[in-house]
């Protein structure tokens, strides 16, 4: 293990593409759960915030069948280059959207990337003045104190090419921002949301890639049940995962 890093803001993780590539079922959980939570219809139109590859994105358009205007959020030039060519990519960053007009769109999502916002009351205002009026937010992101957050601080920030600093949710918190800026109907819940793999070497070498780690493989197999359980159903090899998910809507009027 090389020396502990000190905890300070880094440098935008860009994971290795080949990652969600070789293993494109491996997050199914926590995104279909986000996507089953938000009400999309054919022909909406919806942000999806720090999209990183498009991985959510990718999600909405399938489950649309394409009938559906996505706006991708993604400062990060390394990673926007991934994004499909059907989505419109935004750069701006995640606390002022200054290229989405206000009340333009009817759904706004966010995949576990929440932690890495300098200011998430002001992310979470923007969800809301882009939103029409009737519109629906929801986010989930990593709480507070979890295992998957010592995962990320700890393993990924000491052993990854840019370190990792999160800030992740305390449980209510999510609601509170959602409140602050006057969604309705808030509705949060923590849920297991694990990572599933054909083999058990398949994780370490998926998690070498999707966090850039720098240790061997044999180390991350080594590594990994220190943070997280892995447990084997049936031919399945199940990595726990969880995350909190906040649901809102925009008052009508
Ligand atoms: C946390 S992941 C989430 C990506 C995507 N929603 C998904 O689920 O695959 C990567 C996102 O966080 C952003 N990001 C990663 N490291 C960051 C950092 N150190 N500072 C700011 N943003 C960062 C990236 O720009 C990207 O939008």
């Amino acid at each position: 293990m090389c020396e502990v890093k000190k905890l300070q803001k880094n440098q935008p993780a860009v994971s290795a593409s080949w990652a969600m590539q070789n293993y494109p079922s491996a997050r199914d959980a926590e995104r279909s759960l986000l996507i089953d939570k938000a009400p999309l219809t054919h022909g909406c139109r919806v942000v999806d915030i720090q999209a990183a590859g498009g991985y959510l994105a990718d999600g909405v358009y399938q489950k649309l069948e394409g009938d559906v205007d996505l706006i991708c959020i993604e400062p990060t030039k390394a990673l926007n280059e991934r994004l499909s060519s059907n989505y419109q990519v935004v750069e701006d960053n995640i606390e002022h959207w200054k290229s989405i007009e206000s009340k333009s769109v009817d759904v706004v999502l966010g995949l576990a990337g929440l932690h890495h916002s300098n200011n998430q009351q002001a992310t979470i205002d923007e969800a809301y003045r882009v939103l029409k009026q009737g519109g629906c937010c929801v986010i989930c992101d990593v709480m507070q104190g979890s295992s998957v957050a010592l995962w990320l601080n700890d393993y990924v920030h000491n052993n990854s090419s840019d370190g990792h600093v999160g800030s992740f949710l305390q449980p209510q918190q999510l609601s509170i921002m959602m409140k602050n800026t006057g969604f309705n109907d808030v509705q949060e819940s923590l849920e297991a949301v694990p990572w599933k793999f054909q083999e058990q070497s398949d994780v370490a070498r998926f998690f070498k890639g999707l966090f850039s780690l720098q240790t061997t493989q044999q180390e991350i197999q080594e590594a990994v049940p220190r943070y997280l359980k892995i447990t084997s159903k049936g031919d399945i090899t199940e990595v726990s995962w969880e995350l909190i998910y906040g649901v809102g809507y925009k008052p009508l009027t």
